[in-house]
């Protein structure tokens, strides 16, 4: 095993004054309170004892893969729930959002003609921070749903009551669902002619058939042309496997200080809750508990960057949290809102360049862009992520920056959770199945709808590139 407790193996290098409970000696914003404090500790020291859900080496694997998205050579796709939940938990489930995940992966990958990375906001994105602490409904008040680590959703004193008990239900519950995904990653299920196959069938009653064929035909031809020249299956590796990695909001740090742990190979902290850990809008203090916590353990890491992020607070935040510009190490996630974006990004990007800082950029066009429709539903409109995809790409162009991926709310199922898209989902359908726990997701086909129309954008780099190449080709001549 690759990891192993600080007890048994020797720390070799720590980051100066860190240690995986520092951040307790910080102010923290957006933590639970829990009543029993005992229970709370119990239950931490219990999850000291189970093993790590992903491995060093896994985490550093995706590192370098990272940085291969900073210096533009491959994309970033991260994609699932806002909020997994312990209601929804169902293999078909997990198998739909994969399987979602690697067909807008393939799209990409075919229009890019790089290598995809593939992160899932899942097997321990449960943690949700919260814009009000408190939730009032016929004139009763009380603490908001904080993700189904910490409380429940029904709207009771006894649900809403953080209840630390819950850790271990979810921990157990990222197990399986990460015993899944690697059994559908390396097992088969994930064989790029079997995912070209969904996406053939999924276009064929779609009402924008015409528009995405080219793309499909061509990718099938790509198929057949290799297997003709003999890449298969059963030969290649590559063709039957992918590497998908987990992620998720570091917001509950008992949880992840429980979950971290000393690398038997380097002697190097990692959390060994998912591979690649984000501090929210809303925990991004430089002098918070969320910010000392990440500082520490060695995993990739990502901010988010909202429109309030002061470009001071940016540079200060990467001297903390990357005081040697590794590469891979930093990902922004820029989620400014459509509206936004143009004016909000462009001083983050020169800043970035001028200080010669090397981040992946990556767009979340979900969470700047959420409405609260006449029915009380939170919804997004299909055309704004669309939007805020679009300048984010163009901005970065622009300023001569490479846009690295995107970040997505999205579900293999047919929710009705966001407007718009292909069937035209509008306010009137959306309690017709509003599943989600928490913020509104894209469907299936509104994911896969995007993935076509950011394979457009996409083709821009990869003709630049072929044509940077050309030129260097004939420098050489
Ligand atoms: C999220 O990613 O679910 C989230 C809460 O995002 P943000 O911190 O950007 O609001
Ligand atoms: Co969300």
């Amino acid at each position: 095993m690759a990891t192993s407790t600080a007890d048994k193996t020797t720390v070799k290098k720590t980051t100066a004054d860190w240690s995986p409970d520092s951040w307790r000696s910080k102010p923290a914003v957006q933590l639970p309170v829990y009543d029993n404090l005992d229970e709370l500790e119990a239950v931490e020291n219990t999850l000291k004892n189970y093993p790590p859900l992903v491995f060093a080496g896994e985490a550093r694997r995706l590192k370098k893969s990272l940085a291969r998205v900073a210096a533009g050579e491959a994309v970033l796709l991260q994609g699932g729930d806002c909020a997994e939940s312990f209601a929804e938990f169902h293999p078909r489930n997990i198998r739909d959002t994969f399987r979602v995940i690697l067909q807008m992966a393939v799209i990409m990958t075919f229009a890019a003609a790089m290598p995809v990375v593939k992160v899932g906001r899942i097997a321990g994105q449960f943690a949700k921070p919260r814009t009000d602490g408190n939730e009032t409904k016929n004139g009763i008040t009380l603490p908001s749903y904080k993700g189904d680590i910490i409380n429940g959703p029904e709207f009771t004193a006894e649900s809403r009551r953080c209840d630390p008990q819950r850790i271990i239900k979810a921990y157990n519950q990222s197990a399986a669902t990460l015993n899944l995904v690697r059994a559908f990653a390396n097992g088969g299920y994930a064989d790029l002619h079997r995912v070209n196959k969904w996406t053939l069938d999924f276009i064929k009653s779609h009402p924008l058939a015409e528009r995405y064929r080219e793309v499909t035909d061509r990718l099938d031809h790509a198929l057949a042309f290799m297997a003709a020249a003999g890449i298969t299956s059963e030969n290649s590796p590559q063709i039957r496997e992918v590497d998908f990695y987990t992620s998720h909001e570091a917001l509950l740090l008992p949880y992840e200080q429980a979950l971290t742990r000393v690398d038997s190979t380097t002697g190097e902290w990692y959390d060994v809750s998912a591979h690649f850990l984000w501090i929210g809008d809303r925990t991004r203090q430089p002098d918070g508990a969320h910010v000392e916590f990440l500082r520490g353990v060695k995993n990739p890491i990502a901010f988010k960057c909202g429109p309030s992020l002061p470009v001071d607070d940016m540079l200060r935040l990467i001297d903390i949290l990357n005081p040697d510009n590794e590469p891979g190490r930093i990902t922004l996630i820029s989620r400014m809102g459509q509206d936004k974006v143009a004016k909000s990004l462009p001083p983050l990007i020169k800043a970035i360049q001028n200080e010669g800082r090397i981040v992946t950029w990556c767009c979340d066009p979900m969470h700047g862009n959420t409405r609260t429709a006449t029915s009380g539903y939170k919804t997004r409109e299909f055309d704004s992520i669309l939007s805020e995809v679009r300048q984010f790409f163009d901005i970065h162009y622009a300023e001569g920056s490479y846009p690295g991926g995107v970040h997505f709310e999205l579900t293999g199922q047919n929710v009705t959770e966001c407007v718009g898209g292909a069937y035209d989902i509008t306010d009137d359908n959306l309690s017709e199945r509003y599943n989600t726990h928490c913020d509104p997701r894209l469907n299936a086909s509104q994911a896969l709808e995007l993935a076509f129309l950011i394979a457009d954008e996409l083709s821009i780099h990869y003709k630049r590139r072929r044509a940077e190449a050309d030129d260097a080709a004939e420098l050489k001549i």
